[in-house]
C-alpha cells in the first residue's frame, strides 16, 4: 500500500465529525428511540447508531482496505495495518438527559498505535485533533498538558463503569481516597472530553477503569502529542488508563496501586 498522508486525512475526518455533530445537535433534546445495553445505566439511542453509520460509511468509501472497530457495530477486520476506532457519541447518558457535553471520537491506528485522533464537542464547537509527531490542537491553536507534579495542587477528572453495582473494581474506593489528596475531582460523563481537557490543560489528570478502545484511543494521541504521558495497564484484571504530565501520572498511579492492595 502506498504511504498515506495523515495531514490530508485529518482534514476529511474533521469535516466528517462536524457533519455528524450538526446531526447530533439537531436531534439534541428531541424525543429519541432509546434502548438498554448491559443495564439500566448503559443506554444507546438512534443518534448513536445513525452517527456511527455515517462515520463507517465515510471510512468504507474512502479507505475500503482498512479495518474498523466501532462501538455499536463491532469489528470489521481486514488484512491491514490500519484500523479506525470509533465512538460515535461518547457521553450518551449526558446526551439523553439533555446535558450538553458529548463527543465524537475517532482514531486511526497503525499497528496498534494511534497515529491520528479527532475529538469533536458539537455543543461547544471545539475540535481537538492530533497527528503523530505533529502536535495537538484545539481548533487552530496548539495545546499543551499542564506541567503539574503535585497531586494536592491538581484538579482531576474520572468516570465510573456501567457495572458499578456488580463489581468491587468500580472506582469508588479509588475516588474516595484520591478526593482527600487532590484539589478536586470532576465527573463530566465523557471520557473523550475528559482526555481532551487534560490535553488542553483545562484539567490536570484523568484516570478511569474498564474503558474500551473507542473511549480512549483518540484521547491517547491527543495527550501524548500535547506533551503528556499516558499509562495504559492492567489493574487486577481490568484496563486502567492514567493520563496527565509524566510526574503527575506516576504519583497518581502509585496512589491507585495502593488502594486495592
Ligand atoms: C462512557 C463515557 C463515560 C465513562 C463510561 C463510558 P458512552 O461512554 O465515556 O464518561 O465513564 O465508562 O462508557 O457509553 O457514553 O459512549
Ligand atoms: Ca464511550
Ligand atoms: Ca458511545
Amino acid at each position: 500500500m502506498s504511504a498515506i498522508n495523515l495531514e490530508k486525512i485529518i482534514e476529511g475526518v474533521k469535516s466528517l465529525t462536524r457533519e455528524v455533530g450538526s446531526y447530533q445537535l439537531e436531534k439534541f433534546n428531541q424525543k429519541l428511540n432509546i434502548t438498554q445495553k448491559s443495564s439500566y445505566l448503559d443506554l444507546v439511542s438512534e443518534v448513536d447508531k445513525n452517527s456511527e453509520k455515517k462515520i463507517v460509511t465515510w471510512i468504507e468509501k474512502n479507505f475500503p482496505k482498512h479495518s474498523i472497530l466501532a462501538e455499536e457495530s463491532g469489528t470489521s477486520d481486514k488484512e491491514s495495518k490500519y484500523k479506525w476506532v470509533i465512538d460515535p457519541l461518547d457521553g450518551t447518558t449526558n446526551y439523553i438527559h439533555g446535558f450538553p457535553i458529548f463527543a465524537i471520537s475517532i482514531a486511526l491506528m497503525k499497528n496498534k498505535e494511534p497515529v491520528l485522533g479527532v475529538i469533536y464537542i458539537p455543543y461547544l464547537n471545539e475540535m481537538y485533533w492530533a497527528v503523530k509527531d505533529k502536535g495537538a490542537y484545539l481548533n487552530e491553536k496548539e495545546i499543551k498538558v499542564n506541567d503539574k507534579s503535585n497531586l494536592k495542587e491538581s484538579l482531576l477528572v474520572t468516570g465510573f463503569p456501567y457495572d458499578l453495582n456488580e463489581d468491587e473494581f468500580n472506582n469508588i474506593d479509588i475516588f474516595n481516597k484520591l478526593l482527600y489528596k487532590t484539589r478536586g475531582i470532576r465527573r463530566i460523563g465523557s471520557a473523550a472530553y475528559d482526555l481532551a481537557c487534560v490535553a488542553s490543560g483545562k484539567l490536570d489528570a484523568f484516570w478511569e477503569l474498564k474503558l474500551s478502545p473507542w473511549d480512549v484511543k483518540a484521547g491517547v494521541i491527543l495527550v501524548k502529542e500535547s506533551g503528556g504521558n499516558v499509562i495504559e495497564t492492567n489493574y487486577h484484571g481490568n484496563y486502567l488508563i492514567v493520563a496527565g504530565s509524566e510526574k503527575l501520572t506516576n504519583s497518581l498511579y502509585k496512589e491507585i496501586e495502593k488502594v486495592h492492595n
